[in-house]
């Protein structure tokens, strides 16, 4: 299943729980547990009373009143000291035992808050490591959709370096302003090289016209891929952050058309070269191409084999662009 990371309120995500960042009193305060309360109405608060506060690093359950969501799992995050009293254990555990709750309670879907990151001083780049790295380890063995809801997109967790190289590379490859004339371009040459394979027949009589010849499709592409690979299915759904759903869904449709997001954390998944991943995305009628920010984000990954799905979405999280897989 599915992880993604988006910019919004939390109070408007619609999931099956939502997580607030609380205090030990459960009684409310500021922050993400502020909107939460505010959003959920004063029956929260009264249910909070019963519970008999919480420890940090632990969670409870309350429901989920006028917010969008049939459950609120509040959770204590640790207060950042330095680093060195082990904050980044009990953040762990805020995350696991978040987890486990919306697993009890028959949850499909959860969206957590950048805990412990807001009043608590957490430092938001190293807050996000601790969530991912919680989050990708449940996913390792439950299905889960889970949203991690950051407010504020400098919270990604890769690396300067990373997001200077990227950039770099974008500089270098990326034809902004000439970008509609090579959109053209392309577009004119492969009408001209199709309309020149055409028989005149095929123009003048359409009906006539044999589909028997096609090229294999992306279903069938993707599945002799994941063959050769020698992967199975579920490690390659997985790996592409894709839901198991939507994979049934392409596996029993030839003829299904993927989105050029989910058809990209493909070719990631499958650890594509780049000749390899444009001949993916052909097969679904897409192209990697430098006048688009997102492929060539894509390209420098591919280019330089870092196939890490969660590094590749945070860096294009950290450019404005929409994220694979998910
Ligand atoms: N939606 C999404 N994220 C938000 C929202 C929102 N509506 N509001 C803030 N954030 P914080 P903590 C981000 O302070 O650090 C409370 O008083 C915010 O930018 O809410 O765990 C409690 O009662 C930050 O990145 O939680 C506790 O006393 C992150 O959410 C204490 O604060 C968490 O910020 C808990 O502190």
């Amino acid at each position: 299943m599915p992880f993604r990371i988006i910019r919004n309120d939390i109070t408007k995500v619609e999931a099956d729980a939502v997580v607030n960042a609380a205090n030990c009193s459960l009684l409310g305060g500021g922050g993400v547990d502020g909107a939460i309360h505010r959003a959920a109405g004063p029956e929260l608060l009264e249910e909070c009373r019963t519970l008999g506060g919480c420890e940090t690093g632990q969670a409870k359950i309350t429901k989920g009143y006028n917010m969008p969501c049939r459950y609120i799992i509040h959770t204590v995050g640790p207060v950042w000291q330095g680093g060195g009293s082990g904050e980044k254990e009990l953040l762990y555990s805020c995350y696991e035992k978040s987890l486990q709750l919306a697993k009890e309670y028959g949850c499909e879907s959860v969206a957590f808050p950048l805990i412990s990151s807001g009043v608590y001083g957490y430092p938001k780049d190293k807050a996000l490591q601790v969530a991912v790295s919680a989050i990708t380890d449940f996913m390792a063995e439950n299905d889960m959709d889970i949203t991690m809801v950051v407010f504020d997109k400098n919270a990604v967790s890769v690396s300067e370096k990373l997001l200077e190289n990227v950039r770099k590379y974008i500089d270098d490859n990326y034809v902004e302003e000439h970008s509609d004339n090579a959109v053209r371009s392309t577009f004119v040459a492969a009408f001209s090289k199709s309309y020149e394979k055409m028989p005149e027949d095929v123009c003048c009589a359409p009906a006539s016209f044999s589909f028997d010849k096609l090229d294999e499709s992306f279903s069938q592409a993707l599945l002799r891929l994941i063959d050769e690979k020698g992967m199975t299915d579920v490690q390659v759904y997985k790996k592409a952050n894709i839901d198991r759903r939507l994979f049934s869904k392409i596996r029993s449709d030839v003829n299904y058309k993927p989105k050029k997001q989910t058809a990209v954390a493909f070719a990631i998944a499958l650890e594509l070269d780049i000749p390899e991943t444009q001949d993916l995305l052909e097969k679904a009628g897409y192209t990697l191409s430098n006048s688009i920010k997102f492929d060539v984000i894509i390209k420098y990954f591919i280019e330089n084999r870092n196939y890490n799905i969660y590094e590749i979405n945070e860096t294009l999280f950290s450019f404005d662009q929409s994220l694979i897989g998910v």
